[in-house]
């Protein structure tokens, strides 16, 4: 099946990429010797970019006795990069024998006994496989959201998760508004009743162009693909999943429930690079026939909006420190990228784990639904998309511009 050309909801026209990863040692380092809060805490961080590189930083701010042992990236410069930046901010150094370059060098990580916590911070693409390891092998996870790209993947993501919960390890996500507490406040009262019963609301990611890579000589088309990720559909999910989760996964929190069904739009405008789109609109509809409506946008030069909004029976909140019937909520908000460190490490220490793989699961499917929908131009449901055999991986076809462009989704047909 050519992508764009279709209708239905089965499996686009791309390669299964990257194999399950194999079920390595199971035991649980931190937990058998007892959480002790006197022992440092051993972090492992795979994906050495930008966001990893910050999130190594953020877990040694989170708590004290924490140490990052070991590190793994497909690419050498990018953890090379990583570890400098640890040498020289915060006089970690990470031995050379615990750095692991390569596809597999999550593996090798994540086999090693002396890691309790690891840290994934690769493209979503990769995170069901890498998730489903770190679990096999005990570790704690702090996992960057959104955690896949397609249903196969959040299902794999949700099996992790209730392996997790069996075997009492924790796993924190990066959705950041929910361990922001100025957020945590507004919606622990609107659940309260603050605005009474949720009758609709809006979410929206509005804002520039992200970055891209230009391919450079020497480049095979996977090292140009994944240096360039976040404009590959198959890496990233398209931007509505990329970005926009972190919207949606707050109307999600709020309603207690995903949405039943959807009806979205996109096109691609602006954007040169990779093959996604550059704009999405989605209709979601909620039990109740509540309906919450949903931009995103990446286009320079027009109009910025990053926020939540939700109409209640008896009033509206920006889910963010103001509802119109309480007013304004003063509270104090540590950054949450710290914040998301600190609260699995308290989950670790005191053995009282956290889990929240099933609700970052969730908001990432309700993205990769809508997208489904503007995709194809059909509505679809929860019931179908959760079932639905979808499944990413590396184009099949040679990474030629007009290729690429060939390979857009168009929904519907040509007028007349
Ligand atoms: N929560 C937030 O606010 C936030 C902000 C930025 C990024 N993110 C998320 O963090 C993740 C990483 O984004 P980024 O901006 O750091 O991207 P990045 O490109 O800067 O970093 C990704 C790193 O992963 C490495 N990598 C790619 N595939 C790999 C593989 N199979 N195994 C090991 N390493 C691999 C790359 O070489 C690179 O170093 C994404 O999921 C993104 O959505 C979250």
């Amino acid at each position: 099946m050519q992508r764009g050309k279709s209708q239905e909801l089965s499996r686009r026209d791309f390669v299964k990429g990257a194999a399950t990863a194999a079920a390595v040692v199971s035991s649980f380092p931190f937990v058998a010797r007892g959480a002790a809060a006197d022992r440092p805490l051993r972090v492992g961080l795979v994906g050495c970019g930008g966001r990893g590189s910050g999130a190594a930083h953020d877990v040694l701010a989170a708590a004290p006795k924490v140490q990052i042992i070991a590190l793994a990236d497909v690419f050498k410069d990018r953890l090379d990069s990583c570890r400098a930046g640890l040498k020289d901010k915060a006089h970690m150094e990470v031995p050379e024998k615990n750095c692991f370059v390569g596809f597999d060098a999550y593996k090798k990580l994540v086999a090693m006994d002396e890691v309790d916590y690891v840290i994934l911070a690769t493209p979503p693409y990769y995170r069901p496989a890498q998730l489903t390891a770190c679990i096999d092998a005990g570790k704690h996870v702090f996992m960057e959201k959104p955690v896949a790209v397609d249903p196969v993947g959040i299902r794999r993501i949700i099996a992790a998760g209730e392996k997790a919960a069996s075997k009492n390890l924790s796993i924190v996500a990066g959705t950041q508004r929910r361990h922001q507490k100025s957020y945590i406040e507004t919606i622990r009262r609107i659940q309260d009743g603050a605005i009474g019963d949720l009758v609709g609301g809006q979410v929206y990611w509005n804002g520039g162009a992200l970055w891209y890579r230009k391919r450079e000589a020497g480049w095979a088309d996977m090292d140009w693909m994944i240096r360039d990720w976040v404009n590959w559909c198959w890496l990233s999910g398209d931007h509505i999943v990329e970005q926009h989760v972190h919207n949606i996964d707050v109307w999600n929190w709020a309603f207690g429930k995903p949405p039943e069904s959807v009806v979205a739009m996109g096109s691609r405008l602006r954007r040169k690079t990779g093959d996604q789109f550059d704009n999405f609109a989605a209709d979601f509809t909620y039990p109740g026939d509540v309906h919450v409506m949903s931009m995103c946008r990446q286009i320079n030069g027009c109009d910025s909006n990053v926020s939540e909004r939700i109409i209640g029976q008896k009033g509206i909140s920006n889910c963010n420190g103001f509802i119109s019937t309480v007013g304004k909520i003063e509270v104090d908000s540590p950054h949450p990228y710290v914040q998301e460190h600190a609260d699995l490490i308290q989950a670790i220490r005191t053995g009282k784990p956290v889990n929240e793989a099933r609700q970052v699961a969730e908001s990432t499917l309700c993205a990769i639904m809508a997208r489904t929908s503007a995709y194809t131009g059909k509505p679809v449901t929860w019931e179908e998309i959760m079932k639905s055999d979808e499944e990413f991986g590396p184009p099949d076809y040679e990474l030629t511009e007009e290729n690429v462009r060939a390979h857009v989704p168009v929904p519907g047909t040509v007028q007349g």
